[in-house]
C-alpha cells in the first residue's frame, strides 16, 4: 500500500508521543529534549506535522517533523531553540520515524506534507497565516549527515554546502528546498566562504569545500 493510502497525516496534538519517539529515533546526545519540542510545538505548531496510523479510531503517531522559523540566510545553532515569528526561512530540526516503522516512505511522506503545506500556506489569503507572519515562506533547510543525503535528494532538496553547526564526529551539511522563487539566493556563505551552488550531489564536490 502506498504510505500516502496508510497513514493520516495531519498536525501533531500529543507533543509526548512525539518525544517518545524522538527518543526512540535520536542517539541520546542528538535528541532534542522535552521541553524543547514542547517549546517548539507551542511557537510553531504548523511546522509539526505527525504520520498516523489508521489501526485505532485515533491512531498511533509512527513519525513527525518538528522546525522553528529565523530571517536571515545563515543557519545558527541558536535556531534550533528559538522561532521567530516573521522568519520566512523554516529551519526543520527533527524527521523521525519510530524505527518499527523505517523505510515505508514515510520521512518521505512528511517531507513532501510539510513542503506542500508551506507553500499553501503561502498562496493562502494573510488573515489565514500564522499570528507574526507577514512574508512568504522562502524555504526548508536543515542540517544532516551524508548518509542521508539520499532521503533529500528524493524529495526535491538540493545542496547548499557545508554547515558551521559541528556536534559529534560528522560534519553536517545543508539540504534546502524552495518554498517560493526566492529561496535562498547563491552563492550562499558557509563559515565566510562562498559555496558554488551544486548542480548535484556528490561528495567529490563536496570534499573542497570543507578542506
Ligand atoms: C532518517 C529517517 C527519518 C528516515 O525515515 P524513513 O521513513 O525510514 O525514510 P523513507 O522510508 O521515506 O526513506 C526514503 C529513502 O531515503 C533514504 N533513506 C532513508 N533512511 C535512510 C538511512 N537510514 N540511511 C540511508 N538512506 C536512507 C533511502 O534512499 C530511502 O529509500 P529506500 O528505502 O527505497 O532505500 C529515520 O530513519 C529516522 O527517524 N532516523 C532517526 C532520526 C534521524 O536521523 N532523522 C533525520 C535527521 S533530522
Amino acid at each position: 500500500m502506498a504510505p500516502s493510502a496508510a497513514y493520516d497525516v495531519h498536525p501533531v496534538d500529543d507533543v509526548e508521543a512525539a518525544y517518545q519517539l524522538e527518543l526512540r529515533g535520536f542517539p541520546a546526545s542528538e535528541a532534542s529534549s522535552r521541553d524543547t519540542l514542547v517549546r517548539r510545538h507551542q511557537m510553531a505548531p504548523h511546522f509539526c506535522i505527525g504520520a498516523y496510523t489508521r489501526d485505532s479510531p485515533v491512531g498511533r503517531l509512527v513519525g513527525f517533523t518538528s522546525a522553528t522559523a529565523s530571517q536571515g540566510d545563515t543557519l545558527t545553532h541558536a535556531a534550533m531553540y528559538t522561532h521567530d515569528p516573521e522568519g520566512t526561512t523554516v529551519n526543520l530540526h527533527s524527521v523521525c520515524v519510530d524505527p518499527d516503522y523505517q523505510r515505508r516512505g514515510i520521512a518521505s511522506l512528511l517531507l513532501k506534507e510539510l513542503a506542500q503545506r508551506l507553500r499553501a500556506l503561502n498562496q493562502a489569503p494573510r488573515s489565514t497565516w500564522p499570528p507574526g507572519m507577514h512574508k512568504p515562506y522562502r524555504c526548508i533547510r536543515l542540517i544532516a549527515h551524508q548518509p542521508l543525503f539520499p532521503l533529500y535528494q528524493a524529495n526535491g532538496y538540493t545542496l547548499i554546502g557545508r554547515s558551521s553547526v559541528e556536534h559529534g564526529k560528522y560534519h553536517y551539511y545543508i539540504p534546502y528546498i524552495k518554498l517560493n522563487e526566492f529561496g535562498i539566493s547563491p552563492p550562499y556563505r558557509v563559515n565566510s566562504v562562498e559555496v558554488p551552488w551544486p548542480s548535484r550531489w556528490d561528495s567529490s564536490t563536496l570534499h573542497p569545500v570543507i578542506n
